[in-house]
C-alpha cells in the first residue's frame, strides 16, 4: 500500500533549515521549527535521546529487547535505538493471523537483515495451540484486549533475560490513553502510566523510548529513511475509541500547537505521590510465576481454556 508523502505537509511555500539554511523538509509546529532531511533525522534521535535519558530507561552498557510487530513505530523505535548505538534484540509475536502475520514478521525480517540485527520469532501457535482467528471465537466480539494480553504476557516472558524491554508507544498513544483515563477517572490506570515500569521479580522492565515523537514525526522519519514497515492494520483492528480520544487531541493541537507533549510531560511531573508505580501487591501466579493479583494468571487461565474448548491436551 502506498501512502501520501509527508513530505512539507504545511504547504507554506519554500522554508530553510533552521539550523543549517538549506531546504526545510518540514515545519515542526509545536516546536516552531523547519529542518532539513539531515537535521530532521537528527531531531528525532535526539528526542528519543531525551526521553530515555529524562525518565532514566536504559543505559548504554543493558541489554534492550525491542518489541517488533513491523509498524512504524516499532521499526523506527529499533532503528533509532540502534542508531544511538544501544545493544538491542528485536522480538516478534506472530499471531497466526492469515495474511497479516507474515507479510509482518517478513518485513521485522527483512529491517534486521538490513541492519545486522538479530530477531527472536515465537510463534502463538507454538505456545498456545491456536492462533487469534481461533481465539476470537472464544472472545465475544474483538480479540483485541485478549491479544493485548497476550503480547503483555509473551513480551514480558521473552524480556525478562535482557535488561528491559522496549515498546513502541508514541506520543499519540500515550497521550490519548491518559486523555481516556482522566475522563473516566481510572485511578489505577493513570497509577502504571508512566514511561518506564521498573523490574519486579517476574516483571521485565518496561521503557517507551518513542514517549516524545507524535505519530506523525514517527511516519515521517520512515519515509525519509524509507525504512520497510507495514501500513496495513491488523484486520482485527478496534480500538474506537483511543482513535476517537487522538482525534479530539489532534484538534486541540492544530489551535494550540504543543498542548499534547504539554498534557503528557505535565502529568508525569505531577505524579509526585506515585512516581514509581506499585507491584509489591502482586502476587506469583501459581501456575508459570507471573505477577499477578489473582491466584492464577490471566494468560494461564486463558490456556487452560483454549486446551478445553479445541480439546488440545
Ligand atoms: Fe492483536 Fe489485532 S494485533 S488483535
Ligand atoms: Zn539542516
Ligand atoms: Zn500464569
Amino acid at each position: 500500500m502506498t501512502t501520501a508523502s509527508l513530505i512539507q505537509p504545511y504547504n507554506t511555500g519554500p522554508m530553510k533549515c533552521k539550523i543549517c539554511g538549506k531546504e526545510a523538509i518540514v515545519k515542526l509546529r509545536s516546536y516552531n521549527l523547519a529542518l532539513c532531511r539531515e537535521h530532521y533525522i537528527e531531531f528525532v534521535k535526539r528526542r528519543v535521546e531525551k526521553g530515555i535519558k529524562k525518565f532514566k530507561m536504559v543505559r548504554k552498557d543493558e541489554r534492550i529487547l525491542v518489541a517488533v510487530s513491523g509498524g512504524k513505530d516499532s521499526i523506527v523505535l529499533w532503528h533509532v535505538l540502534n542508531e544511538l548505538g544501544y545493544d538491542t534484540t528485536g522480538y516478534f509475536l506472530n499471531l497466526g493471523i492469515e495474511g497479516f502475520s507474515d507479510e509482518s514478521q517478513e518485513v521485522a525480517q527483512k529491517f534486521a537483515d538490513m541492519f545486522g540485527l538479530t530477531l527472536k520469532v515465537e510463534y502463538l501457535r507454538d505456545v498456545l495451540g491456536v492462533g487469534i482467528p481461533e481465539l476470537s471465537k472464544i472472545s465475544r466480539g474483538k480479540p483485541c484486549s485478549l491479544c493485548g494480553m497476550i503480547k503483555r504476557y509473551l513480551i514480558n516472558r521473552a524480556g525478562l533475560e535482557f535488561d528491559a524491554v522496549a515498546t513502541g508507544h508514541n506520543l499519540d498513544d500515550e497521550s490519548s490513553v491518559l486523555f481516556g483515563n482522566i475522563l473516566h477517572w481510572q485511578t489505577e490506570y493513570l497509577e502504571r502510566q508512566y514511561p518506564v515500569l521498573p523490574r519486579d521479580r517476574t516483571l521485565a522492565r518496561k521503557i517507551k523510548p518513542l514517549i516524545l515523537l507524535t505519530n506523525y514525526e514517527i511516519k515521517l522519519y520512515a519515509e525519509v529513511l524509507n525504512l520497510p514497515h507495514i501500513v496495513d492494520k491488523c484486520p482485527f483492528s478496534g480500538g474506537a475509541t483511543t482513535h476517537f480520544y487522538k482525534g479530539i487531541l489532534e484538534t486541540i493541537e492544530n489551535e494550540m500547537p504543543g498542548t499534547k507533549v504539554r498534557f503528557l510531560l505535565g502529568f508525569f511531573e505531577n505524579k509526585a505521590g506515585f512516581k514509581v508505580p506499585q507491584t509489591r501487591h502482586l502476587k506469583p501466579c501459581k501456575k508459570c510465576g507471573y505477577l499477578t493479583t489473582a491466584e492464577v494468571c490471566s494468560f494461564c487461565r486463558l490456556k487452560e481454556k483454549v486446551e478445553n474448548q479445541f480439546n488440545l491436551r
